[in-house]
């Protein structure tokens, strides 16, 4: 009889450890991906990036979308843990408050792949690596376009800012970046800057209360989304001024929908950031899961798009 019972015991063991492993094939990476949301076309973009190269054999990949909410992604997190996945991968919603549930992976002895966007640490092996666009530059670039389009023009420029999530890496990163440029000719004038969260809707929400604020006397807008210009460029519109010409336009991202809006003359000059390296990621996944070494920062290749290069560039962009 206790023979029986041990045996019992075993099988149920057994029994546990194939339902958890349920579907998963020999070889298979299991992957624990958690994405900021759906906030923007380039979100949009870089999911379907994701996903392609994830949703693919060698992998089985569980994705949750956190809308925006860095509850939710500590949540899924620690679901991926107890599920005990192979790697974590995620985009940080913001850069801070990480530590704890980064300290329970590496406990668990799960690493963790860092997408697009930054955490704030004091141990850096939390992490194993990085993959994701030099934002700090980002803004360098939106700054220089600046300074190139107001030679020759007269003092005070007033600019407006529609930041992105407050606390996020692309936020604090492009803000640094536009004004370290900005900051070292006195023409330009900081009139406003607040968070649009990177959405279309809030984009114009708070562009339409900086025109009220201002009274219509904004020179430029830098944008850290072009969802946000985008929505701000309807806000302009509706207040009976012309996006482009009577307040000229700097964004980062690089959607299509940018292309189409510089098209049109509507948005001056877009900075691209490079939503597409769900391959990259795959491979680093693969790299990380084998125990090979992998550089802690990768950086993903973008340029810099101007209303000019926008009607020939359009059929050629891939988000
Ligand atoms: O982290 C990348 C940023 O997040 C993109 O610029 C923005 O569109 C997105 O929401």
């Amino acid at each position: 009889m206790k023979n029986a019972c041990v045996l019992l015991a075993m099988l149920a063991i057994a029994l546990a450890g194939c339902s958890r492993d349920a579907g998963k094939q020999v070889g298979q990476v299991t992957v624990g991906f958690s994405q900021v949301g759906a906030e923007s076309e380039w979100r949009t973009a870089n999911t379907a990036s994701v996903k392609s190269a994830l949703v693919a054999p060698g992998f089985d990949l569980k994705f949750s979308d956190a809308q925006q909410k860095q509850e939710n992604q500590i949540k899924a997190l620690r679901s991926f843990i107890a599920q005990r996945v192979d790697v974590i991968a995620f985009s940080p919603v913001v850069e801070s408050g990480w530590e704890p549930v980064l300290r329970e992976a590496k406990a668990a002895g799960i690493p963790v792949v860092l997408t697009d966007r930054a955490v704030k640490v004091s141990d850096a092996s939390l992490y194993a690596s990085l993959i994701g666009s030099d934002f700090i530059e980002e803004g360098r670039k939106a700054g220089r376009w600046l300074l190139q389009d107001s030679t020759g023009k007269p003092g005070p420029i007033r600019v407006v800012e529609l930041q992105g999530t407050v606390g996020s890496a692309p936020a604090i990163d492009r803000m640094k970046g536009f004004h370290e440029v900005i900051d070292t000719d006195p023409r330009f004038k900081l009139v406003r800057s607040q968070s649009g969260d990177f959405t279309r809707a809030k984009g114009k929400e708070v562009m339409e209360a900086f025109l009220k604020a201002e009274g219509g006397h904004i020179d430029v807008l830098f944008a850290h989304n072009d969802d946000m210009a985008i929505g701000a460029i309807q806000a302009i519109e509706e207040a009976g001024l012309t996006p482009g010409k009577d307040i000229r336009i700097v964004s980062i991202d690089g959607v299509r929908g940018a292309f189409e809006a510089m098209k049109a003359g509507k948005l001056n000059a877009t900075i691209e950031c490079n939503p597409l390296f769900g391959a990259q990621l795959a491979q680093l996944i693969r790299d990380v899961h084998a125990g090979k070494p992998v550089p802690k920062r990768i950086v993903v290749e973008e340029g810099v798009f101007t209303q000019d290069q926008a009607a020939a560039a359009l059929p050629g962009r891939k988000y």
